[in-house]
C-alpha cells in the first residue's frame, strides 16, 4: 500500500540514520576488573537497590504520558543508561535527583529504536508498542542473541499483530511496525514470556476495548509495572495469576511510583551467606517476591526469616547439596539465579544437578567455574556439580548473572580472584563489590 511504501522509503532513510553511529554512543570497554578474597563469616546490613528488571518496562510506559513520570528508586545502571539513551532519541527529556528519575515525554518526535542500542540491551524491544502509541509507527531491528541463547521476539509480534498493529520486514531483520490505534483482543502466550507479556500490557492500556492476556508471565516485575500504570489510570487485573484482563482507556496521566527492590540482587546477598557462612541483614526487600528462591538456599543449609521490609539470613551448619533443581517461571526458581546458586553448590558436600529449563546456552559460567577447580559436568541442558576447593584466579565474566557468580564463588575460593568483563556486571549492579563489602566481604573494584 501506499503507506507501506511511503514508510518503506522512510524507512530506509530511518534505518541509515539509526545505523550511523549517535555521536558518542561508541563504547570503550571498561578496563575494571573485581579483585574478591576468600572470606571468613559474613556480618552486615545491605539496602537493597530498585530491580534493574521492573525499572526497565516502567521507563518504557513513561512514553504512554505525553508530560512527566517521577520514578524513585531507580538503580544508577548500565542498563538504564541505555535505555535513557533510546529515550533521548526518541524525543523525550530526563533529570535525575537522587535516586529519583523525572522522565518528560512531552514531546516524544521520533520512531526508530536506534540499531546500536537494542543490540546492547534487548529488553528494549518493549518499547515497540509506547512507540507505536504515541507516533502511530515504529521502527526496530530484530535484536540478535547473546551469551545465553536466541532470545526471539516472535510472542512480541504476535501480540502486537493480535492487537491490530501492521508489521512489515525489510532486509529480513528489518521491522517496521504501524497502527492508528491498537484493538483489544484475547492473546494467548505460548510460553508466560516477561517481555511479551509487558509488551502486551503496554499497548492493551490504551487500546480500544477490552484485552485479555492468557498464560501471561507473572514474575513480580509484571505487577510492578502493573502498579505504576494503575497509578496512571490504567484499568489491569489479574496481574499475579497468569491470566491479565485490560480495559483500555482514552488517556493516562502523570504519576510517581517507586521501584521495588531487585530480587536477584537480593539472592545475589544470600548466595554470599550461603558460601562465607555468618549473618546478613537485607533492607528494602519483598520476601513475597523471592518465591522459588528462598526454599532451595535452605534446603543447602541457610536459615531465612522476614519482617515487614527486613530479610535476614544465617548459615551456620554445612552447606548441603541439592540433588535436583530446574529453572522454570516465576513462583519457580529463577533463571536469573542458575549461575549463582551453581557456584553456591561448587562448595555444598554432594553432588548437585541443576536443569536449565528456560534459556538454551546459560551454563557459560560453568566453564570459568571449572577454572577455579569446580567439579562441574555441562550434559545437554544440566550441569552436575560436585563440591570441591576452589582456588582463585583470573575470571572473564560471560553475562550479567555469570559474572556475580563468579565474585560469589571468589568469596570460598583460596586466595585471591579476578574478575574481568566488568561491563556485563555494571548492567545490573550498581556496585558489587560495594555491596559485598557492606555484609563483609573482601571484594573491591579496580580501575
Ligand atoms: C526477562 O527477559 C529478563 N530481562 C531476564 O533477565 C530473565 O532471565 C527473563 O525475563 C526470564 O525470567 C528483563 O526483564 C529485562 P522471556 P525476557 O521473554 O523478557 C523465549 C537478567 O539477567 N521467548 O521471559 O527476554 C526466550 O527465548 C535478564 O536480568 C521466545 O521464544 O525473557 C526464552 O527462552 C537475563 N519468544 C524464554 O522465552 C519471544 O518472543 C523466556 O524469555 C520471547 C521470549
Amino acid at each position: 500500500s501506499r503507506s507501506m511504501s511511503r514508510m518503506r522509503a522512510l524507512g530506509k532513510f530511518a534505518f541509515r540514520n539509526a545505523s550511523t553511529p549517535v555521536a558518542g554512543l561508541r563504547r570503550r570497554e571498561s578496563v575494571a576488573y573485581l579483585e574478591i578474597r576468600q572470606t571468613g563469616p559474613l556480618s552486615g546490613t545491605y539496602r537493597v537497590q530498585g530491580s534493574k528488571n521492573a525499572v526497565l518496562p516502567m521507563l518504557a510506559a513513561t512514553l504512554l504520558v505525553p508530560g512527566k513520570t517521577t520514578l524513585h528508586r531507580v538503580p544508577k545502571i548500565k542498563d538504564v543508561n541505555v535505555m535513557l539513551e533510546i529515550l533521548h532519541l526518541l524525543g523525550c527529556c530526563s533529570c535525575w535527583e537522587g535516586e529519583a528519575l523525572t522522565i518528560d515525554a512531552g514531546n516524544v518526535n521520533n520512531w526508530v529504536i536506534p540499531e546500536e542500542l537494542i543490540g546492547q540491551m534487548r529488553s528494549s524491544v518493549i518499547l515497540l508498542a509506547p512507540i507505536l502509541y504515541r507516533m502511530k509507527k515504529a521502527a526496530v531491528v530484530e535484536p540478535g542473541g547473546c551469551s545465553i541463547g536466541r532470545r526471539p521476539i516472535d510472542i512480541h509480534l504476535y501480540v502486537l499483530q493480535a492487537l491490530g498493529v501492521k508489521l512489515h520486514y525489510e532486509w529480513e531483520e528489518h521491522i517496521f511496525a504501524q497502527a492508528d490505534y491498537f484493538c483489544g483482543a484475547h492473546l494467548f502466550l505460548k510460553f508466560p514470556s516477561v517481555g511479551a507479556t509487558e509488551q502486551a500490557i503496554l499497548a492493551a492500556v490504551t487500546a480500544n476495548g477490552m484485552t485479555v492476556i492468557d498464560n501471561a508471565a507473572r514474575e513480580p516485575e509484571i505487577s510492578e509495572l502493573c502498579r505504576m500504570l494503575r497509578g496512571m489510570g490504567a484499568k489491569i487485573t489479574g496481574d499475579q495469576t497468569g491470566r491479565i484482563v485490560i480495559e483500555g482507556v482514552k488517556e493516562l496521566f502523570e504519576s510517581t511510583c517507586e521501584v521495588g527492590a531487585d530480587r536477584i540482587v537480593a539472592a545475589t546477598c544470600l548466595s554470599a551467606v550461603a558460601v562465607c557462612s555468618g549473618e546478613i541483614t537485607l533492607t528494602g526487600v519483598d520476601a513475597s517476591h523471592l518465591n522459588g528462591v528462598i526454599e532451595p538456599f535452605e534446603k543447602m543449609g541457610c536459615k531465612i526469616w522476614s519482617d515487614k521490609d527486613t530479610l535476614t539470613a544465617a548459615r551456620m551448619d554445612k552447606l548441603m547439596a541439592i540433588p535436583y533443581l530446574k529453572t522454570s517461571p516465576y513462583p519457580g526458581f529463577p533463571t536469573d539465579v542458575q549461575s549463582l546458586i551453581m557456584a553456591v553448590m561448587s562448595f555444598a558436600d554432594g553432588q548437585s544437578v541443576v536443569e536449565e529449563g528456560i534459556f538454551e546456552g546459560r551454563f557459560r559460567t560453568a566453564y570459568q567455574l571449572q577454572k577455579m577447580g569446580a567439579a562441574i559436568i555441562i550434559e545437554n541442558n544440566q550441569a552436575i556439580i560436585w563440591g570441591s576447593h576452589l582456588i582463585g584466579t583470573k575470571v572473564e565474566a560471560p553475562d550479567l548473572r555469570g559474572g556475580a557468580a563468579l565474585a560469589i564463588a571468589g568469596l570460598g575460593a583460596d586466595g585471591v580472584t579476578t574478575i574481568f568483563g566488568y561491563d556485563h556486571i555494571a548492567r545490573g549492579y550498581e556496585d558489587l563489590a560495594g555491596m559485598l563489602f557492606m555484609l563483609g566481604a573482601q571484594a573491591a573494584l579496580r580501575e
